[in-house]
């Protein structure tokens, strides 16, 4: 049996449940599916915070700047101007709605973080930035009748007719079998794919299947390359790769080495605080000119009652694995975070794709460029997720539903009934995503990757298996094409920037990875 709705939104993270609601604001009925329990998403783990210009000593033309920096000549102005301006306005917004960010003495705190020129992070019960967010906008969601939220259903394909995205197909949690909805529009809101990683500070529903399922449906996916890698995940033996947020060493926190000494002078003269992907070949280099496996995060300058009050999430997660923030040197090392690259879109959400809008990190907005400024990830959901739903209600609101003869170009019949993301594919996918196209790549190491996931896809795979393994290729691809340094993405046999590679990856099913100088498909 088949649903319909007016518009089906995939993922309930920060980007999700804000398209959500522009759609109802709009008028439309509007189905959320997510493949875990509503609260459950990379947005929920955001700890350092929202960047957002409103202290007095901030304006929008310094925060565009140090993005712009940041994304190393890859970032799409219009994006970068869209984000930073009209960021305040939707913060103030979710302040309206009753986000609770953290104040002294009445006024808002802001904290410095990396490639910061200013104070501009607002934070949340220190460092639940994330999860204030998920609290408040479920709350707001559920003031709006025409939004039904259908938590454990993993969508797995994006069904299409004629050109044109119609619905999704799911697993029904209760009959767990695939059920298709139909919509006028679809709004993919899935996040990232840092799970592709051995090492990753995401959350194990971070799988990329948006993305995946994005590129079957025959949407461009574009700067695939650009991983950004957290220089401090915690790096405990037996320990989750916990994130010990960029914030930690924006207060004060310093890098040792596994002799006690402070090493990041030898690589820049921004220490701590240079761009995350300095900071994390900085600490890869030093675990190898030391024989280490990890490095330290030196907090004990700081007094412990500030740093229990400023991070308690962290300090309660440290306390129950036997550290104390405030005394011992807490063992780091990089671990994959965030995807800079993903579903093509222009500044609205639209993807190439007819009747399938994204936004967030599943997304290429072009606000990250080759790499993410810290905390800059939240206001893209939250003004990227606004616009996105507020497009597709007005490009699609007089569509009717096409249900019926509509084809899922991921799947094959007999797939149909596996639909597990095998635990053997994703142990070998994500170690040889993490020893050949992770931190440091080369042509070699690239092309046995590529060699290696082929290999992988030839099997008879589970659509889930499917989606994650050719997910893992498009990296690998990417990264293979674009012989340069940039960003997030390090060759070691290209260590320059080349002008010559200063444009996006783009690539679409069927096709070879071709280069454009724009993101937005529409100019
Ligand atoms: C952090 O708290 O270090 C992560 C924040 C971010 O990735 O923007």
């Amino acid at each position: 049996m088949s649903l319909s709705t007016d518009f089906i939104v995939i993922g309930s993270g920060v980007a999700g449940l804000r398209a959500a609601i522009a759609l109802a604001e709009a008028g439309a009925q509007v189905t959320v599916l997510t493949k875990d329990k509503a609260s459950e998403s990379n947005t929920e783990y955001a700890q350092g915070g929202v960047a957002v210009v409103l202290s007095d000593d901030d304006r929008a033309e310094l925060h565009e700047g140090d993005t712009l920096i940041a994304g190393a000549g890859l970032c799409d102005e219009r994006a970068v101007e869209t984000l930073v301006t009209e960021g305040t306005r939707y913060i103030k917004q979710l302040i309206e709605w009753g986000t609770e960010f953290d104040k002294e003495g009445g006024n808002l705190v802001f904290t410095q973080e990396a490639a910061h020129s200013r104070r501009r992070i607002l934070h949340a019960n220190g460092d639940s930035t994330g999860a204030e967010f998920v609290r408040s906008l479920i709350a707001r969601a559920g003031r709006e009748p025409s939004i039904s939220l259908l938590p454990f259903a993993a969508t797995e394909s994006l069904l299409t007719a004629d050109g044109r995205c119609t619905g999704v197909r799911y697993l029904d949690p209760i009959l767990r079998a695939p059920r298709e909805v139909f919509a006028k529009a679809v709004i993919l809101c899935t996040g990232g794919a840092g799970q592709l990683y051995q090492h990753t500070t995401n959350p194990p529903v971070a799988t990329g299947d948006g993305m995946a399922m994005a590129y079957f449906a025959g949407a461009d996916m574009a700067d695939m390359e650009f991983i950004q890698f957290h220089p401090t995940a915690l790096s405990l033996e037996g320990a989750p790769r916990f994130l010990l947020s960029e914030a930690m060493r924006g207060e004060g926190g310093i890098l040792r080495n596994a002799q006690g000494v402070r090493f990041m002078g030898r690589y820049d003269e921004r220490l701590e605080l240079a761009p995350r992907d300095i900071v994390s070949r900085s600490i890869v280099a030093e675990m190898r000119r030391t024989g280490s496996r990890t490095v330290f995060l030196d907090m004990t300058a700081l007094e412990g009652d500030f740093l229990r009050h400023r991070f308690p999430k962290i300090d309660e997660t440290c306390r129950a694995l036997g550290l104390d923030i405030a005394k011992d040197m807490l063992p780091v090392s990089p671990a994959s975070h965030y995807c800079m690259g993903g579903v093509r879109t222009d500044l609205w959400g639209r993807t190439t794709l007819p009747g399938l809008y994204a936004a967030g990190e599943v997304t290429c907005t072009g606000v990250h460029g080759a790499n993410r400024l810290a905390s800059n990830s939240l206001l893209e959901g939250l003004v990227f997720g606004a616009r996105a739903g507020e497009a597709a209600a007005s490009d699609s609101g007089q569509l009717s539903v096409v249900s019926g003869r509509s084809e899922a170009r991921n799947e094959v019949a007999e797939n149909k009934r596996k639909p597990a993301l095998s635990t053997a594919v994703r142990k070998r996918v994500k170690r040889v995503m993490w020893e050949r196209v992770g931190i440091l790549r080369d042509r070699e190491s690239l092309r046995r990757a590529i060699a290696e996931f082929d290999q992988i896809a030839k099997a008879n795979l589970s659509t889930a298996s499917r989606n994650f393994v050719t997910l893992a290729g498009l990296v690998a691809a990417a990264a293979f094409w674009r012989e340069e340094s940039r960003g997030g993405h390090f060759r070691t046999d290209f260590p320059e920037q080349e002008e010559a590679f200063r444009a996006h990856s783009i690539q679409r099913l069927g096709d070879a990875i071709t280069s454009s100088e724009r993101i937005d498909p529409g100019e």
